[in-house]
């Protein structure tokens, strides 16, 4: 057979996102990929309408969600993932080759493998020492078309100043798109940028049911935005984003006890998370655990490869950032109290 070699020479050299999945591990607690560790209720399916294809949106699942977070349904498109919303916005503003995006590492790694694919060059603006938003970093980026923020920020856990945020997306209204990826938003509802979208045309949200919902295994996400955005999000969108299965089970889970069980669910992680965390600060070997308002917690150790060892010789996987500033760090997503228990108990015996 004949070898081929006919892609885009960029794509070429491309390094694909190592999701959690694709690093893979070997263990029996799995807290790499920020999951919510408790297995949902169940969810009733109608499978009579299966040999037709679902409605784009679907409207209901859109209506449903628009409410949850307080907007018009006309401000949601339905999608696969908060992955999808990042790809879309990227192919949509940014011209190969030509026009930039802005993000601020360490942060999530999805806005670079994105703009790689579609070779749009990537301006990082890092963080400041303290893991905030370098605002006049950013703001000097005069040419750039999307500008992407985390916010509570992956890996790091907190969440970002929110007059910097809203100080960078007015400075860039009627120039670029601003994107505040709300992916671990319901750990922190209070810190939503939803709010000013009644304010600022540019601004754009990216939420998801991957993370609090406790539906990564389903991959629902949303764009939230203001008609501008939404004209050209609509052109772009594949015509049957969601799959009919994933659009019941988001509805279902957006019914108004299935929301009151999901913030009770926050409301248990972050307990879980400020009893870890008070607890490891105390160890030999911890470093230091930066405070966090998401379900993930990022710890630096003395020794981060002898405590990865421990960890992996204890079948828990967690995660390492490749992030020269986070080396000696390792991310736990918060798993349940008899999990955490166990994680406690490596650390604690690690010199
Ligand atoms: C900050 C952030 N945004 C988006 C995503 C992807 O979400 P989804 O599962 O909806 O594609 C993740 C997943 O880890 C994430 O951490």
């Amino acid at each position: 057979m004949k070898k081929i070699n006919l892609s885009n020479p960029h794509i070429e050299a491309l390094e694909p996102y190592m999701s959690a999945r694709r690093i893979g591990g070997s263990g029996e607690i799995w807290l790499n990929a920020n999951e919510l560790p408790f297995p949902r209720q169940t969810f009733d399916l109608d499978v009579s309408e299966y040999h037709r294809y679902p409605d784009q949106g679907p409207d209901q699942v859109q209506a449903a969600y628009a409410g949850y977070v307080g907007v018009n349904p006309e401000q949601v498109l339905a999608l696969r993932g908060a992955d999808e919303a990042i790809d879309l916005l990227l192919r949509a503003y940014c011209r190969s080759g030509v026009d930039s995006i802005v993000i601020s590492s360490p942060t999530y790694g999805m806005y670079q493998v994105c703009a790689d694919i579609q070779d749009a060059p990537v301006i990082d603006v890092p963080l400041t020492a303290d893991y905030q938003l370098d605002v006049a970093g950013i703001t000097a980026q005069e040419k750039t078309k999307l500008v992407f923020i985390c916010s509570p920020n992956n890996p790091t856990g907190n969440s970002f100043n929110q007059e910097d945020i809203v100080s960078i997306v007015r400075h860039f209204e009627g120039k670029a798109i601003v994107a505040i990826d709300e992916a671990y938003i319901e750990f922190c509802p209070e810190q939503s940028l939803v709010s000013e979208l009644a304010n600022y045309e540019n601004l754009v949200v990216v939420r998801t049911m991957s993370k609090a919902f406790g539906l990564a295994g389903v991959h629902v996400g949303y764009l939230v935005a203001n008609q501008s955005v939404m004209d050209i999000m609509r052109k772009v969108a594949a015509p049957y984003p969601l799959a009919d299965p994933c659009a019941q089970i988001a509805l279902q889970a957006l019914e108004p006890a299935a929301v009151a069980f999901m913030q009770q669910q926050v409301a248990e992680i972050n307990v879980i998370r400020e009893a870890f965390s008070s607890t490891i600060q105390e160890f030999a070997a911890v470093q230091s655990v930066l405070p966090s308002v998401a379900n993930f917690l990022l710890v630096s150790f003395k020794n981060s490869d002898k405590a990865w060892q421990a960890l992996t010789d204890a079948g828990i996987v967690a995660r390492q950032i490749p992030h020269p500033r986070l080396q000696d760090a390792i991310r736990f997503s918060i798993g349940t109290d008899s999990e955490m228990e166990e994680v406690i108990k490596v650390l604690e015996s690690l010199p």
